[in-house]
């Protein structure tokens, strides 16, 4: 049995401070977490959770403490994709993403990039992802195993895609099912793995592929589904062709039973009124990706709309490396923020870290284990240095409450800010070590 306490300025929330404002969130000045095979046993006021105690102590101090990222989006064959000069979704993707995902049908090649892609997310405090794996076994493998490795708590699908794009880079109805149906076998509910059923998007994907997906989601309700959907207006007059049977983008996935509590449906920047209905009937996802859709010229996101009480749904926040340009969910944080700005919407910072942390594990219907620090919570813990460069420094000198410091954070920070990730009460990261 191991137990061990991390020390520090502590935050965490109990609830979405867009409903409950500052009731949302749990502040200890000095606090701590104690932590015993991995998970919470105590957290809060340092001199109540370390009364006895008398075991290690790692004083985090003056840095903030708060759950480890959550980044609901990220595609692991696109690390050397990120930062390519594209025009729109569409010429980025055939150009470079689907000329580079083909490198990942080599395991070596797979397993580098996995490796790469874990040591940045912890680099950057994110202890879960939703991770879109190249179509190959290989990669999809490549990856569970290198979060399996590492014990963090990870969410990732074999992208399935059996038309328009290169050969090389699809596979069949058949072999996409048979292939989903091993992984899951092998790796759902394996450590802290679960599998995303996960067809690329409605383009990528026939009808006879689109329905196999389904049969998987209906034989394994417990599964994730990963998808893209209203990302882009080329994409959308796209897909009305391909499908003119359907009264709309969603109603593509809504027919063939890939739209439910655990579907995680990337973008959703130009929602009709109608998806926007069948979201929250569904109980939907949609996933909020700032730095891509900046980069590729998609729009923005309409967080208020996602709220309004006639059909509102969940809202995750994600990096979608590598149209996004970032791993930092700080940098994310920031341009969502800047996004949102643009058609007049405000994201305080404490909406951008529940978003972040106890947002995104709700929309993984994972709040009881990740994302809050609760008692018996998974240990899975970021400490952020609000003085880790010069103008973060200068400009905390005149931050006169936590607001201003979290708004600091996410307005300057990125991973130089990040100075500890903990993964189960194991540190995995060290800034500079
Ligand atoms: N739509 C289908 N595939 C992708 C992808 O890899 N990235 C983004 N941003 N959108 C997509
Ligand atoms: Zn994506």
């Amino acid at each position: 049995m191991t137990t061990k306490a991390l020390r520090g300025r502590l935050l965490r929330f109990v609830g979405d401070p867009a409903e409950l404002g500052a009731a949302a969130r749990r502040y200890d000045e000095d606090g701590a977490i104690l932590i015993r095979n991995g998970r919470v046993v105590a957290a809060g006021d340092a001199r109540l959770v370390l009364d006895g105690f008398s075991g290690d102590i790692v004083d985090h101090r003056p840095h903030l403490l708060i759950p480890g990222f959550v980044d609901a989006h990220l595609h692991a064959p696109q690390t050397q994709v990120i930062a390519s000069y594209g025009a729109d979704l569409i010429e980025w993707l055939q150009k470079y993403t689907f000329v580079e995902e083909q490198k990942h049908a080599h395991p070596a090649h797979a397993a580098a990039c996995a490796t790469f892609l874990f040591d940045e997310l912890l680099r950057n405090g994110t202890t879960t992802g939703c991770v879109y794996s190249a179509v190959y076994l290989a990669s999809a493998e490549a990856v569970f195993a290198e979060a399996d490795r590492r014990n963090m708590r990870m969410i990732v699908g074999k992208t399935m895609m059996d038309r328009n794009a290169p050969a090389a880079l699809t596979d069949t109805p058949k072999s996409g099912y048979d292939q989903s149906k091993s992984l899951i076998a092998r790796w759902h509910g394996r450590g802290r793995q679960s599998f995303a059923i996960t067809p690329r998007f409605a383009i990528t994907s026939t009808p006879e592929q689109l329905e196999a997906a389904g049969a998987l989601a209906r034989e394994h309700p417990d599964c994730y589904v990963q998808t893209h959907l209203d990302e882009n207006h080329r994409e959308i007059e796209w897909v009305k062709a391909l499908f003119p049977d359907s009264e709309d983008y969603a109603h593509v996935y809504e027919r063939h039973g890939l739209l439910g509590p655990c579907s995680l449906l990337g973008h959703c920047i130009h929602l009709t009124e109608r998806e926007r209905a069948r979201l929250a009937a569904a109980n939907a996802v949609a996933v909020f990706c700032p730095t891509s859709n900046l980069f590729l010229g998609s729009g923005s996101y309409q967080l208020a709309r996602s709220r309004e009480t006639s059909h509102p749904f969940r809202t995750a926040l994600a990096t979608d490396v590598g149209g996004g340009t970032s791993y930092s969910m700080l940098v994310t944080m920031r341009e969502a923020y800047k996004a949102l700005m643009m058609h007049g919407e405000r994201l305080p910072a404490d909406q951008a870290f529940y978003l972040a942390t106890l947002g995104g594990a709700r929309a993984l219907g994972l709040q009881d284990k990740i994302g809050s620090l609760a008692e018996g919570a998974e240990a899975d813990v970021v400490a952020l240095d609000s003085r880790a460069t010069p103008a973060m420094a200068h400009r905390a000198e005149t931050v006169r409450d936590l607001d201003e410091e979290l708004f600091l954070l996410m307005t300057l920070g990125d991973d130089r800010a990040v100075a500890a990730t903990y993964v189960m009460g194991e540190r995995l990261h060290a800034r500079g070590a």
